[in-house]
């Protein structure tokens, strides 16, 4: 993970200083006609081992936050009623839905999207390649991180436990019966490497 200074994130065009005043200085004057921004609208954030901190709008979800604002396409919007699970990450450890989640309430929170469990090269990533766990790869993000929630808390879960884990991903290319492999795989390769320590 790379250790990154704070930035501070412009609500209207998603610039990023490095400074409270220098934001507030650009908002004034690129944005005239918008709100100032105000240090009591901005959260802390731990996204992938950035850190951030950033002015949000009060409607603005998790997803619209990371996706459409910090530009990290992997949480996928869908269903947008917490019914499909495509837009997953993981906060403070745990899967939750980004399409659910105020983003004003993520202040001091720490999430992890697919594109952090890549850069970690974590072995989900060529275990659902080797099996083949994904077709058109709409739902893959939200079911890795659920997943990667999953060995975190559990390093040898078996075939029941995780199908209970992704009760609430749903893939319409109907990819369902190359997770467990996939994860259990995953699942094998950390132990050896932990194992190997
Ligand atoms: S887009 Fe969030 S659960 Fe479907
Ligand atoms: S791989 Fe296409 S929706 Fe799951």
């Amino acid at each position: 993970m790379k250790d990154q200074t704070s930035q501070y994130l412009c609500p209207y065009c998603s610039s990023k200083f490095d400074a409270f005043e220098d934001l507030k200085t650009h908002a004034l004057s690129a944005h005239t006609g918008e709100p100032a921004p105000l240090p009591e609208g901005m959260i802390r954030l731990t996204l992938n081992g950035d850190k951030y901190q950033i002015q949000v709008q009060p409607e603005w979800t998790l997803n619209t936050l990371i996706h459409d604002k910090l530009g990290l396409t992997s949480p996928k919007m869908f269903c947008d009623r917490g019914a499909c699970g495509s837009c997953t990450v993981i906060m403070n450890r745990r899967p939750i839905l980004s399409c659910m989640t105020l983003a004003i309430e993520c202040d001091g929170n720490t999430i992890e999207t697919a594109e952090g469990i890549a850069d970690q090269d974590h072995p989900l990533v060529e275990t659902y390649v080797k099996h083949h766990a994904m077709q058109c790869g709409y739902c893959t993000p939200g079911f890795i991180t659920t997943a990667k929630a999953l060995l975190d808390k559990n390093p040898d879960p078996a075939e029941e436990e995780i199908r209970e884990a992704l009760g609430g991903n749903l893939c319409r290319c109907g990819t369902y019966p190359q997770h467990p492999k996939a994860i259990m795989e995953a699942a094998e390769i950390l132990r050896d490497s932990e194992g190997g320590k």
